[in-house]
């Protein structure tokens, strides 16, 4: 929504310095007014002029937050904060930059801030290791040791995550919050309960795994996996190298979910699958010698549902137990 909003904010501004003469904008940019139509087809978020000072989102940062929008963000210590998380969320086609703009902490004393390129909860990580391109230490970087040469992190994926401990009233921290167009997202965390998706793996040799934290009903409206034009076959959807899956779980680590089923094999028509668990996967696996992509929509299990998934065990691993 927050985007919509910019886009149109910045269409508008286009729109008037054309209006008005007033071409700063496009000079800079080096393009033309004939080739303000493109400008139209490219992403706008990147084309747009750096936001004035006095616009940037401003507030403090409580020592269990949420954030989804961009901004600048202080964190101040009334008293010692032992176990602080503050969880950072964007579009799925987007990734997170966090900057210190000002910290004052005592490291020597045993703070930190920590920054976690994905979510962790109840010690389970989004993406889960085995998705994630980067090993697991290389994931967290620590300001104490770290903050002098890397002041800029930047997530791989629409989610990250910052820690912090602080044991000194007054001490206080200052970061800002960027979001970044992703043009080939790989893991995913739905910001909502519903909506529909298309994960691409162009020629990679990897897998992604689209999250979402609720019990949700999802239609596989059309999927194409490379080696459908050579009709083979073949036995398990594994040995395959490319396929989707279905998994169903109570933790955010794809790799502790519960497969609910495999797709590989030539497919018509849409697909319904129940995922009565608090996290519903859709996970792609993909070989790298094709280019594999799957649509699908999603929505929230209603309470009926979710009860009929308590009374019939036979279904259900998650909400039956
Ligand atoms: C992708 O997942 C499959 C099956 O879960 C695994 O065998 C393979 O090693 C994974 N590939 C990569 C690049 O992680």
């Amino acid at each position: 929504m927050e985007r919509t909003f910019r886009e149109q904010l910045f269409l508008l501004v286009l729109c008037l310095s054309a209006l008005k003469g007033d071409s700063r904008y496009i000079e800079n940019n080096d393009i033309s007014r004939d080739d303000l139509y493109s400008v139209f087809n490219l992403d706008l978020k990147r084309e747009m002029p750096e936001i004035p000072e006095e616009l940037i989102y401003r507030r403090s940062l409580r020592c269990l937050d949420m954030i989804s929008v961009e901004g600048q963000f202080t964190f101040t210590a009334g008293r010692p904060h032992l176990n602080c998380a503050t969880f950072f969320m964007a579009e799925p086609n987007e990734v997170i930059s966090l900057e210190y703009d000002h910290v004052d902490i005592d490291c020597r004393g045993g703070d930190f801030i920590t920054v976690f390129d994905g979510w962790v909860m109840k010690g389970e990580k989004f993406p889960s290791s085995q998705d994630h391109p980067v090993p697991l230490f290389e994931r967290y970087v620590d300001y104490c040791d770290s903050g002098a040469v890397r002041n800029n992190v930047r997530s791989n994926q629409n989610v990250a995550m910052l820690f912090f401990r602080i044991h000194n009233e007054g001490s206080s921290f200052t970061v800002t919050i960027r979001k970044h167009l992703n043009p080939f997202p790989c893991n995913v965390i739905s910001q909502s309960p519903e909506g529909s998706y298309t994960m691409v793996i162009p020629q990679q040799h990897r897998n992604c795994s689209f999250s979402i934290v609720y019990p949700v009903e999802i239609e596989i409206s059309e999927f194409s996996l490379g080696h459908y034009n050579n009709i083979r076959l073949l036995p398990g959807c594994a040995e395959t190298g490319d396929f989707v899956q279905l998994l169903g779980g109570n933790s955010i680590d794809s790799s502790k979910l519960v497969p609910i089923t495999d797709l590989c094999i030539s497919f018509t028509g849409p697909t319904q699958m129940k995922i009565g668990c608090e996290n519903s996967v859709v996970r792609m696996v993909s070989s790298g010698r094709f280019i594999n992509r799957v649509s699908f929509s999603y929505r929230l299990l209603n309470s009926q549902e979710l009860q009929s998934f308590k009374l019939n065990s036979i279904d259900d691993f998650c909400f039956s137990n």
